[in-house]
């Protein structure tokens, strides 16, 4: 079967606390998991461990069957990794928010125009054409949420890493995330402190303890 991510065994300790052990997990191509788990319990951790930003304490990350023996090994990947971080504040490189969405097409050497058509279409497929022009740091928690969305999706990734993407969010444009992660083909992973609205996305669900995952 052809595999995304593999994760074996993996153990991570931070400056403070012993977090997690044995987190072993295999996601296929296209398939969706999702990962459950109290405050504190790793979640956003372990994510950052599958984007490469931190590094774990013990076990193995593969990517595509490949090992990723360290940080440096994941730069290959990075194009085919999208991570919403939990906090997207400080995500954002330019200050509107059409702009913030046709940067990563601009710097692939996109043209002004195709960029922009992509990204309004992009907008439109988010429901958040009225945010084109606003200033990114002038909207509330849930809209940055969904134009950090935006700036991932329109990179075409491979693998999604999302990280509590409808925290901050009202009920209808968490359920526009919820029709549009369904009607996505890709890997992803999918963290949330949120049952009832993983269940809608995702049909494998793990909850994360300190001794790895269960599948609930
Ligand atoms: N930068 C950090 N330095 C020290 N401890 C941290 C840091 N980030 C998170 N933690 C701690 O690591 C543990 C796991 O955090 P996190 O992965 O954010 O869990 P979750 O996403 O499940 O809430 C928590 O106890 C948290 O307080
Ligand atoms: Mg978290």
């Amino acid at each position: 079967m052809s595999c995304s991510i593999n994760l074996k065994e993996l153990g991570y300790k931070n400056s403070t606390k012993d977090v997690f052990n044995s987190v072993t997990l295999n996601v296929s191509h296209e398939e969706k998991v999702a990962i459950i788990g109290a405050n504190g319990s790793g979640k956003s951790s372990l994510l950052k461990i599958i984007a490469g930003l931190i590094t774990p304490t013990s076990g193995g990350v593969f990517l595509f069957h490949d090992e990723m023996k360290s940080l440096k090994d994941f730069r290959k990947y990075r194009c085919d990794i999208g991570y919403l971080p939990q906090d997207v504040s400080d995500h954002f490189l330019c200050p509107t928010v059409i702009e913030d969405v046709m940067f990563a097409l601009r710097a692939k050497g996109k043209s002004k125009d195709d960029a922009y058509k992509k990204s309004y279409e992009m907008l439109q497929s988010l429901g958040i054409v009225h945010l084109e022009n606003r200033n990114i740091y002038d909207l509330s928690g849930g809209e940055q949420k969904i134009v950090a969305l935006a700036g991932i999706l329109i990179t075409e990734p491979k693998i999604l890493l999302l990280d509590e993407p409808t925290n901050a969010l009202d009920e209808d444009a968490e359920q526009k995330i919820i029709d549009i992660l369904n009607s996505i083909k890709k890997s992803m992973i999918i963290v949330s402190h949120h049952k009832t609205f993983i269940e809608k996305l995702a049909p494998t669900v793990y909850k994360l303890n300190k001794d790895g995952l269960n599948r609930l």
